[in-house]
């Protein structure tokens, strides 16, 4: 049988949660005057939270002491973790559960590859954990995406090559990760913005078993 691991981002293509660090950079960026659109916000999908921190500041032409983004940093997890007080199953993006249960009845090895650190909690709130083989998130690498390290060492784990390995995420940074480590990416989003991706699907509802099928095949 073929074994390939299907590393899945989790921020924007696995839960809905994408929406909520918006709102929660969107505050911060309020408070300290910065005009912080949703063009700016693509910048941020996929990269880790200390450089979000600084991607805004720069919007905002701002230089701040340790201490002050450390405030800043500490307050927007805490708004963005308010959102997720109650989230559960209906998190989950629409397509995806039906594609990761194909995925294990068909014995394919599946890993989780985000730069949150809130990846654990989410995926045990919204009841998918068990689907997850590996977990590889913000948590443990120090390298974020562009750089390849999160989904080479999702791969590792499951002892599947980076060649025989298949990405989805929703970020321009994670699809130049995948591609760097010589993974399929397949971006989940528009088409304008993830241009880069070797595969294009609006959401995961446009992706049938074939697709799969052939991925596991090739
Ligand atoms: C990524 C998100 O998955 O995780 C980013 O796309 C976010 O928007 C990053 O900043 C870090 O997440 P967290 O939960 O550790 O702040
Ligand atoms: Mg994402």
């Amino acid at each position: 049988m073929n074994k390939k691991a299907f590393i899945f981002d989790l921020d924007g293509v696995i839960v809905d949660t994408a929406k909520y660090h918006y709102l929660a950079w969107q505050k911060l960026a309020q408070e300290l005057g910065i005009e912080f659109t949703p063009e700016h916000n693509e910048e941020l999908k996929g990269v880790s939270r200390v450089r979000s921190l600084d991607i805004i500041l720069e919007l905002g032409k701002i230089e701040a002491s340790q201490e002050d983004k450390n405030k800043w940093l500490f307050q927007k997890n805490e708004d963005y973790l308010s959102y997720l007080v109650d989230i559960d199953q209906s998190e989950i993006l629409p397509g995806v559960y039906p594609v990761l249960k194909y995925l294990k009845e068909n014995g394919q090895a599946i890993a989780l590859g985000s730069a949150s650190k809130n990846a654990r909690p989410i995926l045990e709130k919204t009841g998918i954990i068990s689907y997850f083989d590996a977990i590889v998130d913000g948590n443990d690498v120090s390298n974020a995406k562009p750089d390849p390290e999160v989904f080479l060492n999702a791969a590792k784990l499951l002892g599947v090559n980076p060649e025989n390995s298949i990405v989805f995420e929703d970020s321009v940074a994670g699809i130049q990760a995948a591609n760097t480590a010589n993974m399929i990416s397949v971006g989940i989003g528009e088409e304008e913005i993830l241009c880069e991706s070797q595969f294009i699907f609006k959401d995961f509802t446009f992706i049938d078993e074939h697709f799969i099928d052939a991925l596991i095949k090739n």
